[in-house]
């Protein structure tokens, strides 16, 4: 039975690793849920995996966050609907490896736009609709990186570093009227986050990425829940942050970039890139590609489902 009837949750980024990991966990708790991401097939088999599982009403919107407009059109299309979002959950996020002079600028500029400009551009629209309601919660996907600079994905942890600070200051000016806004930091992940940023090669992913999405959604979710202003994931990540606020940053800077973003094969950036680089660029912007083969078999199982 339903213990949260009429209430809703949206999760951008909801089809794969930590978004669908929140995703079920809303609608284990009776949230009726709106997922927005790229791939309409995977969009609907999360939404009749979780409508059976767990009998709530599951909308889906195939959007793409790349895009500047998308998040009007999101906003539209969930009032169109005649829906209210109770909870927004700012999830989707994409990186890029490399040496910032080799990436292309589009990347960049995509990248920023996914991470930054659609978060605020959503939290502007939604959070109107809170205020009104006299309440509602904002959980954003900021990273453990939101406290470390890290080389070599430095346009990245700048992001995450924005998302931080933007949730502590948000959170600080809707106190007062019953909404709260939670950061949610988890280490490295094993979703296909990795794939998507052309790291498959990094010693980040083979020997760090190993955090399981569905324990970074339950921290995510319960710090969410309890009003927190954030939560680290997992106690290597929380004693990662503590050393963040005590050692000076050009020396946590240069460690990130020893200890974790060289390729396996002592190379750094792009030159370890792996052979399946083109089978990732068609992951990472499948309308820029063809799309195909979008999650190459990596040897493990890191889709998360
Ligand atoms: N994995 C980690 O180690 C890690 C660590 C710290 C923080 N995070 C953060 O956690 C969040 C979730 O990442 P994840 O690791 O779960 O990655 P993931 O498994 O790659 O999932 C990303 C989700 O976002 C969607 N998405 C990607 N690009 C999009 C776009 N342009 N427009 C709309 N939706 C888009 C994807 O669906 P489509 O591809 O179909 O669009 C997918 O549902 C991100 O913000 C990431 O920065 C991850």
């Amino acid at each position: 039975m339903k213990k949260n009837t009429e209430k809703c949750a949206l999760v951008t980024g909801g089809t794969s690793g930590i978004g669908y990991e929140l995703a079920k966990l809303f609608a284990k708790d009776g949230y009726d849920l709106v997922i927005v991401a790229r791939d309409e097939n995977e969009l609907s088999q999360t939404a009749e995996e979780l409508k059976q599982q767990f009998a709530v009403h599951v909308t889906t919107l195939a959007k793409d966050l790349f895009k500047t407009e998308t998040s009007q059109e999101i906003y539209d299309e969930v009032k169109a609907k005649g829906l209210h979002v109770n909870v927004l959950v700012n999830n989707a996020g994409q990186g890029e490896y490399g040496f910032f002079e080799e990436v292309d600028i589009q990347r960049h500029l995509d990248i920023i736009q996914l991470n930054v400009v659609a978060p605020v551009y959503l939290t502007k629209l939604f959070l109107k609709d809170m205020i009104a309601a006299g309440e509602g919660k904002i959980l954003n996907l900021a990273s453990i990186v939101s406290k470390t600079p890290t080389p070599l994905i430095g346009v990245y942890s700048a992001t995450k570093a924005f998302m931080y600070s933007f949730s502590q200051s948000l959170r600080n000016e809707v106190k007062e009227k019953n909404i709260t806004v939670t950061a949610l930091l988890p280490g490295a992940t094993d979703t296909d986050f990795f794939n998507k940023a052309g790291m498959l090669n990094t010693i980040e992913y083979h020997e760090n990425a190993n955090g399981d999405p569905a324990d970074v959604a339950k921290d995510g979710y319960e710090a969410l829940m309890k009003g927190e202003d954030h939560v680290v994931s997992g106690l290597k990540n929380k004693i990662m942050a503590a050393q963040a606020n005590v050692m000076p940053d050009p020396l946590q800077t240069k460690n990130m970039r020893e200890k974790h973003m060289r390729n396996i094969d002592g190379t750094e950036g792009k030159e370890g890139a792996s052979e399946s680089e083109g089978m990732r660029q068609a992951a990472s912007n499948p309308t820029r590609d063809d799309g195909e083969a979008r999650k190459p078999d990596t040897g493990r199982d890191s889709s998360a489902r």
